[in-house]
């Protein structure tokens, strides 16, 4: 299926991704790796969980870490522009017979929980607790300096239909991955903040959560980090990288949590708002889309992402494969 046109005037307006629950097995470890390794900070912690923010975010939470017996991925956060998003939303998720619930959650406005069509839960607000800015406290600064989230990145059964579904709702494809012998996709890019994503979509065992990414200064953060994994205990936690994507053109790195959830460490993409912006093409065998250098992607990279809370997953419909590292 072909990339569908952009859909300017959306039925109701997300702003961009916002925050991600993780679910892990042992609060003070995880603290270690997010807080003291990555260098986020904490904004309210006690013992079921811990809320994080970066640097540059005025928002209460990006990450909220959630003490559980399965290391799964609670929900994906967006911010919607207004609560009169938030009604429209709810309208659009059930005239798709989709299902929605509201909820109260700690240091958020209204909120609105809904999954998408293969089942990704999905929480949207439009008002979150602010908080005084950090950015220029300097003293606070250390690990890998992460500056504010950037995408998540999910594996889907359909990427097809996921693209579809997150194209009505306004998001806006970048690049994408098509397998030429199907001319299916085979993976997507897409945003609403005017970078590369805020979403990304992988065909795979889905729905799953692939990766989160966080934007960080330089590439030079991301040298510093790995000279700190290294030398720290978490020399395993490294799965790939550093080095530059051909799709987004990002400078990246890719790391394991202590329950094996991905983050991806992301800077200098490019800025993406014109309405009339050309999609970009990559052929699935092409390894210069993964890593500009060339090096392909470890298998574990395809295989392993985090589940979602009460989600069933299915097979790919699409089996076409990349290139992996031997
Ligand atoms: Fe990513």
């Amino acid at each position: 299926m072909p990339v569908p046109p952009y859909n300017l005037y959306p039925v109701f307006n997300i702003v961009r991704l916002s925050h991600v629950e993780l679910r892990v097995s042992d609060l003070q470890r995880s603290r270690a790796f997010y807080v003291d390794t990555l260098g986020l900070q904490v904004t309210h912690e006690d013992d079921e969980e811990i809320y994080l923010r970066a640097m540059e975010e005025r928002g209460h939470h990006c990450i909220v870490l959630r003490k559980a017996d399965k290391a799964e991925a609670g929900f994906l956060g967006f911010k919607v522009f207004s609560d009169e998003d938030l009604d429209k939303a709810a309208d659009f998720f059930k005239e798709r017979d989709l299902p929605v619930a509201w909820a109260q959650r700690a240091y958020q406005g209204r909120t609105l929980l809904a999954r998408d069509p293969h089942g990704i839960p999905l929480e949207l607000y439009s008002r979150m607790d602010r908080l005084q800015p950090i950015h220029q406290k300097y003293a606070l600064y250390h690990g890998v300096k992460p500056l504010r989230i950037d995408h998540f990145n999910c594996f889907t059964p359909n990427v097809d239909e996921s693209v579809a579904f997150y194209n009505e709702m306004g998001f806006r494809v970048t690049e994408y991955t098509e397998d030429e012998e199907t001319k299916r996709l085979w993976a997507a890019w897409m945003h609403r903040k005017g970078n590369i994503h805020d979403m990304a979509f992988t065909n795979g065992l889905g729905p799953r959560l692939h990766h989160t990414a966080f934007w960080v200064p330089t590439p030079l953060n991301i040298i510093d980090l790995l000279d700190l994994m290294s030398t720290t205990g978490y020399l395993k936690n490294i799965e790939r990288g550093p080095g530059r994507h051909g799709i987004s053109n990002a400078f990246f790195l890719y790391i394991r949590d202590p329950d094996g959830h991905r983050i991806e460490l992301y800077c200098s993409d490019y800025q993406t708002v014109d309405p009339d912006l050309e999609p970009i093409k990559w052929d699935l065998k092409d390894p210069q889309r993964q890593t500009l250098w060339g090096s392909p992607a470890p298998r574990s990279w395809f295989e392993e992402g985090s589940r979602f809370i009460e989600t069933e997953v299915r097979e790919p419909d699409l089996k076409a494969q990349p290139i992996v590292a031997p």
